[in-house]
């Protein structure tokens, strides 16, 4: 019989990415998009497939592994001490890949509590969090750990690096209504976020500046989300991506889905996650219908969902 299938969830960051690498806060939350794995017993050596993405292989060595994907995976392995066991991971993504939603540590999390199960591990939901957030490392750099943090406990979170994951869940009135824009252009978190470190690190003060700005309307946004103010909330989404482009993240693809959206009735449109390509989304109370009709005419793929 087939093992169940174990999730990972992706994620929509609403205020405060990149700044939140440099202490400050982010809202985030877990979208209806998922990765799903379950592990196999298998004769000889480990196998990693991910049938949507095309990927079917057998894992080398550490040291041989070169895909983003696979890296971490085989460091999973490791630290749980299964890298002699045979086995079979097959991974479901409902995710696309790098499409700054948060694919990456929702495999991650799939795949360790696929593990967990299969091997009957009994790891609590911190630890795989911390591991999962290991595996960002090693696929990105210098993660805040945000997007492990909503890939495991699944909730709508104010998120600060170094303090307790879970510590600031946040409550709406009612779901919030996004539209994702997928801008179709892959892009690596890693890069951009060593974009912003090395500008940051050649001009500490004109960037700090403006982490603190981010910071400070990611703070007010916690009370527009709490209070349902999605005006307010709206406005601090276009100004956050105002400062989100004076760290020079966003792209060609990116803006043109901001204003197709802005004219089409969004109270407010950002990108979402690392930039540089990858997604944006907008806040659409009233017409969520025609915001993705009129990015889908633009040549792009959109959805709607909600979050809280
Ligand atoms: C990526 O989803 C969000 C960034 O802030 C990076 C991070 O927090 O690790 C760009």
């Amino acid at each position: 019989h087939a093992e169940p299938l174990a999730t990972g969830h992706g994620k929509v960051i609403l205020l405060g990415e990149h700044a939140v690498v440099y202490g400050s806060h982010a809202i985030a939350a877990p979208v209806p998009l998922a990765i799903e794995a379950r592990v196999k017993e298998a004769h000889e050596g480990v196998s990693l497939i991910i049938p949507r993405w095309g990927v079917e292989q057998r894992l080398e060595s550490q040291a041989e592994q070169r895909r983003s994907f696979d890296r971490p995976i085989g460091m999973i392995l490791e630290k749980l001490g299964l890298a002699e066991r045979p086995m079979l991971i097959e991974v479901f993504p409902q995710i696309p890949r790098a499409m700054g939603l948060g694919s990456s540590a929702a495999l991650a999390v799939a795949v360790i509590r696929a593990l967990d199960e299969h091997f009957k591990l009994g790891l609590s939901d911190d630890e795989l969090n911390d591991l999962a957030y290991e595996c960002e490392k090693v696929a990105h750099g210098t993660p805040s750990g945000i997007d492990n943090t909503i890939a495991t406990f699944g909730r709508f979170l104010l998120y600060r690096m170094g303090e307790p994951p879970v510590k600031r869940q946040l409550s709406v009135p009612a779901p919030i209504p996004l539209v994702i824009g997928m801008s179709g252009v892959e892009s690596l978190t890693a890069k951009m976020v060593a974009r912003v470190r090395a500008a940051w690190e050649k001009s500490p003060g004109l960037y700090e500046g403006i982490f603190e700005q981010i910071d400070s309307l990611t703070l007010q946004g916690v009370k527009a989300i709490e209070s349902y103010d999605l005006e307010q909330l709206g406005e601090l989404m276009n100004i956050c991506q105002g400062l989100l482009n004076a760290l020079q993240v966003s792209s060609w693809e990116v803006e043109e889905l901001i204003q197709v959206a802005r004219n089409n009735g969004a109270l407010g449109a950002k990108l979402t996650g690392g930039g540089g390509g990858g997604s944006m989304i907008a806040l659409c109370p009233e017409s969520p219908e025609r915001v993705v009709n009129a990015m889908q005419e633009a040549g792009y793929q959109a959805m709607e969902v909600t979050i809280g």
